[in-house]
């Protein structure tokens, strides 16, 4: 996407306080002084069979983006495209039914969508949120000194990909799919309590890859350490049996020599760079305030969050992966 931007026009209006020059997934356009939009859209394939699944984890990984800048989802808009010869209509239902189930645990509401017909199953939503323009997050902030919490484990693509492999049963994906299905709303609210200097959450570029748009956008330094990343259970193994996507080999190559990563079992660094779908939130936070953070994710709903590295100031390497 990024690539197809850089050749757009660029618009310049004062209210467009975060457009596509920061390749984030969601736009801020300010409406008053303490009152911005944030809005963004995403929608995919299915990634597990269960159409309910299907629906609850396309919304809540759509709604994502605006809980990474720190917004409130207010309105979303169903995206669909549904082969209707082949497939019941049953399956759509379920897929929104799912949907709507996560939209309004949001606490916001559909307000309308457009479907088409198509080959394949698609959904996703277009979000509209709201959030104080003076107190956004975006990936530009982070800091040396910072530590780096993640809110999520890791592994998603890996284990959906196993199921459809055959490889694993869908009742094995039970923890990857609640992972998957749970809001980033809770870590959003506990980010922006406590003051994050720059957050993103965790999708199609993977760990490795998010962490490198963060120290970019930053002009700083992440390095992680491999050993504490949370995992899914079984997301090494299955990588192992050659259940990575190929979104891995395409963050590697776009990282390239970004990336210094010595002594990483490189199983285990395929799962770092693996792509996520409705991720977590890698938050980066001054080091005095990353215990509180921390417990305060823990309380919410977010057992798995850890704290998995820190920002050093800029040098030749953006991201750094050490054991
Ligand atoms: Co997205
Ligand atoms: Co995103």
């Amino acid at each position: 996407m990024a690539q197809v931007l850089r050749h757009l026009p660029g618009f310049r209006d004062p209210n467009l306080l975060v457009g596509p020059e920061y390749f984030s997934d969601a736009g801020i356009y300010r409406l008053r002084d303490d009152l911005a939009l944030v809005q963004t859209t995403d929608f995919f394939a299915p990634l597990v069979d269960d159409p309910y699944a299907f629906g609850q984890i396309a919304a809540a990984n759509s709604l994502s983006d605006v809980y990474a800048m720190g917004g409130k989802p207010i309105t979303a808009l169903n995206i669909v495209a549904f082969p209707d010869k082949e497939l019941p209509l049953e399956v759509l239902n379920e897929i929104l039914r799912g949907g709507a189930e996560k939209v309004s645990e949001a606490g916001a509401v559909i307000v309308g969508g457009h479907s088409i017909r198509d080959a394949e199953v698609k959904y996703g939503l277009a979000v509209t949120g709201t959030v104080d323009p003076r107190k956004f997050v975006t990936n530009r902030g982070a800091s040396p000194g910072d530590r780096l919490i993640l809110t999520k484990p890791i592994g998603s693509g890996v284990l959906t990909t196993a199921a459809k492999k055959g490889l694993i049963e869908e009742s094995d994906l039970v923890e990857a799919i609640t992972v998957m299905c749970q809001l980033n709303a809770a870590a959003a609210a506990a980010m922006v309590a406590n003051g994050a200097s720059a957050a993103t959450d965790i999708t199609g570029f993977g760990l490795v890859g998010h962490a490198f748009e963060v120290a970019e956008a930053s002009g700083v330094s992440l390095t992680i350490r491999a050993s504490k990343v949370p995992l899914l259970a079984g997301a090494v193994e299955l990588a192992a049996r050659d259940c990575l996507t190929r979104a891995h080999k395409g963050t590697l190559e776009h990282v390239g020599t970004m990336l210094r990563a010595e002594n990483i079992d490189s199983t285990l660094l395929g799962v770092l760079c693996d792509a996520q779908t409705s991720g977590g939130l890698l938050i980066a936070i001054a080091p005095e305030r990353a215990a509180v953070l921390l417990g305060a994710l823990h309380q919410s709903g977010c057992s798995r969050a850890a704290e998995i590295g820190f920002v050093e100031p800029g040098g030749p390497a953006a991201v750094a992966l050490i054991p």
